[in-house]
């Protein structure tokens, strides 16, 4: 086995992804629609896999973690309190000349155009990046709404509700997944920056004399997670913001940037909020959203320290991560090199010849039956079939050929080391539990 050495590049994932089914462009057919994308098969299994990865790791020791699903439309009042409606911009600015538009702070307008490379340019105007769009018949002022550019404000919103109802004590978070739409100037570099995406968001409530410990707090267990889904360490570091990056909200954040192959750029942005969020959403509501401490018998607005990661452009860092050529016998292997627990399949079953169908597909049933994401590859050379299995990054390949019909076991073939066992069918589910606990980028 002899690695290659050259880098992964955008246009090779993009390729992937299309080819096995992981992304398409949005309206495929109708020539897709810009920053917009759809998940096929293996790329919506390695999103659940994100997702259910994401979720375990929110467990700490400060306090409990509930969950939510928000609205994705939201009232104009809720973005308003917010700050979205006044400050939620990207500064645009247009090319006279061909007409192109650019967000101005991406480059160096005094260099021209990056397409025509004339510099006649009109005024840098602010963009707001929220969808707008109008409930129901009537179009007036109170049927406003937009769709929610993050998942967060449903969140504070519902603070109170969650409070009084899920039996939790303070400090404690609310972890949201979901859909958040942005209206971006100028998308670009696939699944980094796209105009529809999930983000998957914890808000931890505590006291403001707890705030920077929990601040400090979540960002090592941030990297914890990182570690734990097996990305690449080296390629991850956190960078503090300058003071004059912070969001309005922000009084402290730090992002978890990942090395990608376009630089180092933001993966997961950890803020510490304040209280912003909730003293805007209770003086714009009218509503009271203090909690009593019964140890000071004082009310306080908590403060929220938050930490969002988007999945869609974790899934895009795992496939960069992963992403590996070698080469077997002269002949060229791509392997997504994935934790499998992230891998989309985690064990494929192989009949050696179509006359051992019967036997393979009953073991492929029996796995599946338990929950495990299996599949059942059955064409082409065994060769040929490793391949393709190693290309979407499927840990394990167990065949089944016609020594098992006496020995009762089978091969199981490792993705990373490409070496066989012979494995007992009576012990292969114990084999592959211990196998997907001991692995190890
Ligand atoms: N609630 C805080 C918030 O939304 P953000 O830094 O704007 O903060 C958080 O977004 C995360 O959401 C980012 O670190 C990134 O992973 C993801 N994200 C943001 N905009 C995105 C976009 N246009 N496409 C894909 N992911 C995006």
């Amino acid at each position: 086995m002899k690695p290659m050495e050259t880098p992964v590049t955008l246009e090779t994932l993009v390729a992937l992804c299309k080819r096995r089914g992981f992304v398409y462009s949005s309206a495929d057919i109708y020539g897709g629609i810009n920053g917009i994308y759809e998940f096929g098969h293996l790329g919506t299994l390695m999103k659940k896999n994100i997702r259910q990865m994401w979720t375990s790791s929110l467990d700490n020791q400060l306090g409990q973690v509930v969950q939510m699903e928000g609205a994705l439309l939201g009232p104009e009042a809720v973005w308003k309190a917010s700050g979205h409606v006044a400050g939620f911009h990207d500064p645009m600015v247009d090319c006279k000349a061909c007409k192109r538009r650019f967000r101005a702070d991406e480059f160096d307008l005094s260099k021209g155009c990056p397409v025509c490379g004339k510099k006649d340019w009109t005024e840098i105007r602010a963009f707001n990046m929220m969808f707008k769009t109008q409930l129901g018949a009537m179009e007036d002022g109170s049927s406003v709404a937009y769709l929610r550019p993050e998942t967060a404000q449903a969140l504070f919103v519902n603070f109170k509700n969650v409070l009084t109802t899920a039996r939790v004590k303070m400090p404690f978070g609310i972890a949201q997944i979901g859909k958040s739409f942005r209206n971006e100037i100028t998308p670009k570099q696939f699944l980094f920056r796209m105009r529809e995406f999930e983000q998957m968001e914890i808000e931890w409530f505590c006291k403001e004399e707890d705030a920077q410990n929990t601040f400090d707090f979540w960002i090592k267990h941030r990297l914890e997670f990182y570690k734990s889904i097996g990305v690449d360490m080296e390629k991850i570091r956190i960078r503090a913001h300058e003071k004059d990056e912070l969001a309005h909200y922000s009084k402290n954040c730090s992002d978890v940037e990942y090395n990608f192959p376009f630089g180092w750029k933001e993966l997961e942005g950890i803020a510490y909020r304040g209280n912003f969020d909730l003293t805007q959403h209770s003086t714009h509501s009218g509503k009271e959203l203090a909690v009593f401490d019964d140890a000071t018998r004082t009310s306080y607005i908590p403060h929220v320290v938050e930490c969002s990661v988007g999945t869609d452009r974790l899934f895009l860092t795992l496939l960069f991560d992963a992403y590996r050529e070698d080469e077997i016998e002269g002949e060229k292997r791509v392997i997504l090199a994935l934790s499998p627990a992230i891998a989309p399949i985690t064990a494929a079953f192989m009949p050696l010849t179509n006359k051992l169908s019967a036997q393979a597909k009953l073991l492929y049933e029996t796995f599946k039956k338990t929950g495990m994401s299996v599949d059942l590859d059955e064409s082409g050379s065994i060769g040929k079939r490793y391949r393709r299995q190693d290309e979407i990054g499927t840990p394990f390949c167990i065949t089944y050929d016609f020594d098992s019909e006496n020995d009762h076991c089978v091969t199981v073939r490792n993705r990373d080391t490409t070496k066989q066992e012979r494995i007992a069918i009576d012990g292969l589910s114990e084999y592959l539990k211990n196998a997907l606990h001991t692995w190890k980028r």
